[in-house]
């Protein structure tokens, strides 16, 4: 596993802290939720009845496995899946146990931000799935883009599941699409997983749980914030506070300041004042429709080859190649 990056990930989420904190309005980064205590709430939240996106992504990989699977074969060389922000692995593992018993030459190459998450993994399917070829990997998406290009003497096919990518504002995420692309030859193929536009009170009700593993899971940021520069938020004093928009279908998370505060950050050497209901942005998880994949396609230079999406039409998988 590669650990080297190490020191520099510490630099830019120190940077970013900085940044964010210092700015008007307040925000931080959403990578930042994912250490061992958000990894555990968010295999909490993925465990939510209100937290649709996870059970309709499992519902439509376990309807179509072998249509996706078959998708994602090589002509003769093998290939390699590349999964970014794969998390626990458990709607992926439905496509790695098809592809081990049908004569998938491949090696799969899991690779997330969350340290603690490959590792899980990676123990795991060294255990469930013993014959199977892992070469795991902790990395930032942009920062593991360029790494992609080395992957140019068999089909690879990439794959970003959970709506991973709304968390990205479209310009972004038309930037990251586009660096996939750059990547991509011919026969290779992206997959990707968009949470669709609905009724906005389902959208809301998945970022608003009444049992409070959302709030948990944002105010985490500032705990690890606490833990890792040395900062004195006094985390319950801030809540958690979800929006939808539905003309945007961005929903966007915040943490509200609920009486007026200064938090001091040592290791930034930086005093944070809060007036009262002040906030700061933590999150956004943009939800689409097909006119929105369409485009953000075609600005990106790829072309829809197939979509797939479950009973309720609540989610869509989407497959891609290079335009
Ligand atoms: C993992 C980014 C897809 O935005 O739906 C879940 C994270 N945040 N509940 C999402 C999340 C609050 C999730 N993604």
């Amino acid at each position: 596993m590669d650990t080297k990056t190490q020191p520099q990930r510490n630099t830019t989420f120190k940077n970013e802290i900085f940044e964010g904190l210092s700015s008007f309005p307040k925000h931080l980064s959403s990578k930042y939720f994912y250490d061992k205590k958000g990894d555990k709430l968010f295999q909490d939240i993925m465990a939510m009845p209100e937290y649709y996106l996870t059970g309709c992504e499992f519902e439509i990989i376990s309807k179509n496995t072998v249509a996706i699977g078959e998708l994602f074969r090589d002509k003769e060389k093998g290939l390699d899946l590349i999964e970014l922000g794969a998390g626990d692995g458990k709607k992926t593992k439905v496509l790695l146990k098809y592809m081990t018993e049908n004569n998938f030459n491949f090696t799969y190459k899991p690779i997330d931000i969350s340290e603690n998450a490959v590792e899980m993994l990676s123990k795991n399917l060294a255990h469930e799935m013993p014959t199977l070829n892992v070469e795991a990997e902790i990395g930032e998406y942009f920062e593991v883009l360029e790494r992609l290009k080395g992957f140019n003497k068999r089909k690879k096919v990439i794959m970003v599941l959970g709506s991973n990518i709304g968390n990205l504002k479209h310009p972004k995420a038309i930037e990251f699409l586009t660096k996939l692309q750059d990547a991509m030859l011919p026969e290779d193929m992206l997959f990707m997983g968009f949470d669709q536009k609905k009724d906005p009170q389902t959208i809301l009700n998945a970022y608003n749980d009444e049992t409070g593993i959302t709030e948990a899971f944002n105010r985490n940021i500032l705990t690890r914030i606490n833990r890792e520069f040395r900062a004195d938020f006094e985390v319950e004093k801030f809540r958690h506070w979800e929006a939808y928009n539905p003309e945007t279908g961005t929903a966007k998370s915040f943490l509200v300041a609920t009486e007026a505060m200064k938090v001091s950050i040592e290791k930034l050497q930086l005093t944070v004042s809060f007036d009262q209901w002040e906030s700061i942005h933590t999150e956004i998880s943009q939800k689409y429709d097909d006119k929105i994949v369409s485009w953000l396609a075609e600005e990106s230079g790829l072309r829809i080859e197939t979509s797939f999406t479950d009973e309720k039409e609540f989610y869509k998988n989407y497959a891609f190649t290079k335009a």
